[in-house]
């Protein structure tokens, strides 16, 4: 028809207007609502900043302890959902197991998911965060053929979190407030990143005016490749195996750079940065402090700074602008506070939960949404008869 612009990978198409998150990839800059990235890291928690992406400014007290309240309410699993997991093997990647599980959610919640209902909207809201933790630490329990533990009401969202991943039912479970404090700082980086490929897929899922549950399943499916969220456990396994070639860093970087056998630096690059990554730089900032901490000494952590520096001084990555990205630093610090690599993405998601919600509800409550409906340029064969006789 002539009617349509190719825009491979969405390069140049705004899908969505949006008054969530703005970045600036040529200045680094990251802000929730306005507030720069580094401000909320240091001064809020995970819920006040959901909060602030869901609602749109800063809570009060009395809304942010009914906020916490309310979730801590829901966080119970029905039975029949802690079965669920019985059905998958053990050796799940608990990235499919989260998104099997958080689709399942809609199995049981039919009765409550009107999306035009603003009760019931909330409601969706609060039982994802409050469940999709608990459906995490499972699928690490499953991984590990240990039995799940009940929430512990008492406990923030955080250490309630820890205790269902590391707690047995053998021994008390004492929560490291080191590691609890920088598993909430890097929960916080990751809340929101504006229209990244999980969240377009929350948003086009959503647009069909499909339920939040449906909606954040797909959203999770999307995070779970490694070109997304999967690259921060790609990015350790990539380490151990420089670690393991005794090749070293440089004959690494030769071999991105020759482009041999399609070898990225995973961790590297990104679609709207072309500056360092702000939230790298944090990150960053941390891995040293936490190691520290807990007395870890972590030759990956070496061999990552390595790499970063002569990636930095090279011309390939120089003139391609490819900077470290969120995903570099993060699973040493994971895998410090004991997640095994595979964890590290659904760690991602349930960073990047409240972020989702936004976008989902911010769409919704959009008289002007249409439905996602992409065009596409067809390269096809010209019309033609089906063979006589076949
Ligand atoms: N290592 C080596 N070369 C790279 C890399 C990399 N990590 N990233 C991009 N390039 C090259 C790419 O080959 C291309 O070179 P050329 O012009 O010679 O063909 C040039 O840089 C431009 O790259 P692009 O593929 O057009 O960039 P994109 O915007 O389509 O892709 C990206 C962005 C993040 C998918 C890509 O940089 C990448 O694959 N990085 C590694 C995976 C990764 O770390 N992903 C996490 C992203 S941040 C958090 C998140 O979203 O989860």
């Amino acid at each position: 028809t002539g009617l349509s612009t190719l825009d491979n990978g969405f390069v140049n198409t705004a899908a969505t207007k949006s008054a969530i998150t703005y970045i600036d990839g040529d200045q680094g800059i990251l802000r929730y609502r306005g507030y720069p990235i580094e401000q909320v890291a240091e001064q809020s928690t995970f819920l006040e900043t959901a909060w602030l992406l869901i609602y749109g400014e800063l809570p009060t007290p009395d809304e942010l302890a009914s906020f916490d309240t309310r979730i801590r309410r829901h966080t119970l699993l029905h039975e029949d959902l802690r079965r669920f997991f019985d059905a998958l093997p053990a050796t799940a990647h608990p990235m499919s197991v989260l998104s099997s599980a958080v689709g399942a959610l809609s199995t049981f919640y039919e009765d409550t998911m009107d999306v035009h209902d603003p009760e019931q909207v909330e409601l969706q809201t609060i039982r994802l965060l409050a469940k999709l933790p608990v459906i995490a630490a499972y699928a690490h329990k499953k991984s590990l053929g240990q039995a799940f533990l009940y929430p512990d009401n008492s406990l923030s969202f955080v250490d309630n979190f820890l205790k269902l991943n590391f707690g047995t039912m053998a021994e008390p479970y004492v929560v490291n407030p080191v590691v609890s404090k920088a598993l909430e700082r890097l929960l916080i980086l990751h809340e929101d990143h504006e229209q990244n490929a999980s969240t377009s897929t929350v948003r086009l899922v959503g647009s069909t005016e499909a339920n939040m549950y449906s909606s954040i399943s797909a959203g999770i499916s999307a995070l779970y490749g490694p070109l997304h969220g999967g690259a921060n456990e790609a990015v350790l396994k990539m380490l151990a195996e420089i670690r393991d070639s005794g090749q070293g860093v440089a004959r690494f970087v030769e071999r991105v750079k020759n482009k041999e056998d399609g070898v990225k630096l995973m961790g590297f690059g990104h679609r709207v940065y072309k500056n360092y990554d702000p939230r790298a730089r944090l990150v960053k900032e941390s891995a040293d402090e936490v190691l520290a901490a807990l007395g870890v000494k972590d030759e990956l952590l070496d061999i990552a700074m390595e790499l970063e520096q002569v990636a930095l001084s090279d011309d390939y990555f120089i003139s391609r602008r490819l900077y470290p990205n969120v995903d570099f630093y993060t699973g040493i610090l994971y895998k410090a506070m004991g997640f095994p690599p595979r964890m590290f993405t659904v760690l991602f998601a349930i960073g990047r939960l409240p972020g989702w919600i936004a976008h989902w509800r911010e769409m919704n409550a959009d008289a002007t949404t249409k439905i996602g409906r992409p065009q596409q340029l067809y390269i096809g064969s010209a019309a033609r008869d089906w063979p006589a006789g076949r």
